[in-house]
């Protein structure tokens, strides 16, 4: 009984697949590679996943669009997946503003995609649905800590608004057609092989030589950082369970003050970042908070890294994987198109302006990422 996990090249993902394989299952990886941040990054990341098959399970990776209809058939069809985890996406708010169409096209329309191909499945063996979607939802909420009972229906940009409808998608997709759909919501993860683009990462690169971090409201704001063990840890029992239509928060249940972790990051690193204080965006939200009892309930989860413990596991990965390879990359490039969407009969017209996320709208986001 084989897994589907989409993005298996990316950060979450590429821990999810190693995680599967270490217990032994069956796992197809879907990613296409797309330059948001380096493609050779991502097929790093593909080396350690096939590291731990070479120890146990068996993973098999397809270069491949969650958009091509066509692919989805055939690998549904070949393998008759027991679940799908499903966390291919465009990501990070300021390119969702610069390219909103293409941001919906990959989330909303790629999930469409994936809904369906369960949904063709013969009944009662449908594969059991886990949807990544985000914090970032909840939008400027006044319920704090978040809740899963929060309407949730005033995202703050197109990327949180995309992950919200393919959200209520799964709703639909349950109701019509009984499909178990639990969209698990992340909240700020950190950690090894995690994006370029992130925080921590970028603040690692300023602090030995890169360029000076935007360091949103002078740090004064709040982020629920979690660690990617735990939510690996929080999928992987998402996606053993039926239970159904679900949202489910999976943060760790400690906001921290930005200017706290940056001031770790500094304690740890030994070193100080160059930082350019600059006001909030429109976009972003003050505060992140999960309230997490719903998944300790429901998927026994029980976050167990703190923030102090997951920096210093981070900083040794960045000192051993990135440092120790000389020059970073420095994440996105500006090469201009890079999403070219999928590249057979299931190719979905993508129009004029599906021209990849511009290098804007990758630049480092200081206030706590996308979640
Ligand atoms: N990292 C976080 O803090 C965070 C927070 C909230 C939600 N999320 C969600 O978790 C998921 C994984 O995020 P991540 O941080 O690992 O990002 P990531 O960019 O490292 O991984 C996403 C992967 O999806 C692939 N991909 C993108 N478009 C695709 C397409 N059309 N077809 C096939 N593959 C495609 C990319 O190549 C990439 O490898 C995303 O859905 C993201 O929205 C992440």
């Amino acid at each position: 009984m084989t897994v589907l996990v989409t993005g298996a090249a990316g950060f979450i993902g590429s821990h999810t697949a190693v995680r599967l394989l270490s217990r032994g299952e069956e796992v197809v990886g879907l990613d296409n590679l797309n330059s948001f941040y380096s493609p050779e990054r991502k097929r790093h990341n593909l080396e350690e996943v096939a590291r731990q098959q070479a120890r146990s399970g068996q993973f098999q990776f397809v270069e491949g669009d969650v958009r091509d209809r066509a692919l989805l058939a055939r690998l549904f069809e070949q393998h008759g997946f027991r679940s799908v985890i499903h966390l291919a996406a465009l990501v990070g708010v300021r390119g969702s503003i610069q390219n909103p169409w293409q941001y919906y096209d990959v989330n909303v329309n790629g999930t469409l995609n994936l809904l369906e191909a369960v949904r063709a499945q013969p009944a009662p063996r449908r594969a059991q649905f886990v949807f990544a979607s985000t914090a970032l939802v909840y939008g400027r909420t006044e319920l704090i800590p978040f809740v899963e009972t929060d309407s949730a229906d005033h995202p703050l940009s197109p990327y949180a608004a995309s992950k919200r409808a393919a959200e209520m998608l799964g709703f639909t997709y349950h109701h019509l057609h009984g499909l178990d759909f639990s969209a698990v919501r992340f909240f700020s993860v950190y950690g090894p092989r995690c994006r370029p683009e992130m925080l921590a990462y970028k603040w690692l690169d300023s602090a030995f030589g890169g360029a000076a971090l935007p360091y949103h409201n002078n740090g004064q704001m709040h982020r629920d950082w979690t660690f990617i063990d735990d939510i690996v840890n929080g999928i992987v029992s998402a996606s053993e369970r039926r239970l159904g239509y679900q949202v489910i928060n999976l943060g760790r249940g400690e906001p921290v003050l930005l200017a706290d972790f940056v001031e770790t990051l500094e304690f740890v690193a030994g070193r100080k970042a160059q930082l350019d204080t600059v006001p909030m965006p429109e976009s972003d939200v003050h505060y992140t908070y999960a309230g997490i009892g719903k998944a300790q309930q429901l998927l026994n989860y029980h976050p167990r890294i703190s923030f102090e413990e997951g920096i210093q596991r981070f900083y040794s990965w960045y000192t051993d994987h990135v440092r120790a390879q000389g020059p970073t990359d420095q994440g996105p490039t500006d090469q201009g198109p890079t999403d070219q969407g999928p590249t057979d009969q299931g190719r979905i017209d993508q129009g004029p302006t599906d021209q990849g996320p511009t290098d804007q709208g990758r630049s480092a986001e200081s206030s706590g990422e996308d979640g």
